[in-house]
């Protein structure tokens, strides 16, 4: 299986790309959701410092769901509009959230997380799919690299679902 130890890299760079070689392997030639986004999650927590929940949230035609994740049992439903993920899915933009707790409307789901990123995920229409969530215990755990490389591995996550093996 996968060897999800934490990746050497020089740089924030550099470890998105070798998490993203290691990304298109663990998903090639799969294309359940579920399946996809349980590994994807797994892949992500355990080779990325500094994470203390990291998961999906999919939309189900009124409201985001939770979906595979990693770390501790979170909230299961957020409105449209609401916390960061809502936020996320209603601006259709990516949320990097260096202080959670001055995000107004801010979901505490794990008293631990200070800082947060979430990248919305759309179909090839534009339609809503859900997002992703990443959490850290620390403030400002997430920069433009890590938007960068989050909205990269999204991108792998989201062609998986459709791609012909
Ligand atoms: N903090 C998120 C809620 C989800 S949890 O962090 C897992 C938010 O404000 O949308």
């Amino acid at each position: 299986m996968f060897d999800a130890a934490p990746l050497a890299a020089a740089n924030k760079t550099e470890l998105y790309q070798g998490l993203s070689e290691q990304m298109r392997g663990l998903l090639q030639g799969e294309h359940d959701r579920t399946a996809n986004a349980a590994n994807f999650a797994s892949l992500v927590f355990h080779s990325l410092d500094g994470l203390n929940w990291c998961g999906f949230y999919f939309f189900d035609g009124t409201e985001l769901v939770v979906g595979p994740f990693q770390g501790k049992p979170a909230c299961v439903r957020i409105a449209l509009g609401k916390g960061v993920c809502g936020t996320a899915a209603v601006t259709r933009q990516t949320q990097v959230v260096a202080d959670v707790h001055a995000f107004p409307g801010h979901i505490a789901c794990d008293a631990a997380s200070r800082s947060e990123i979430v990248v919305p995920l759309f179909d090839a229409s534009g339609g809503l799919i859900g997002v992703w969530d990443v959490d850290s215990p620390l403030p400002a755990r997430f920069d433009e690299d890590d938007r960068l490389g989050m909205e990269q591995l999204c991108r792998l996550f989201l062609a998986s679902l459709s791609e012909i093996a």
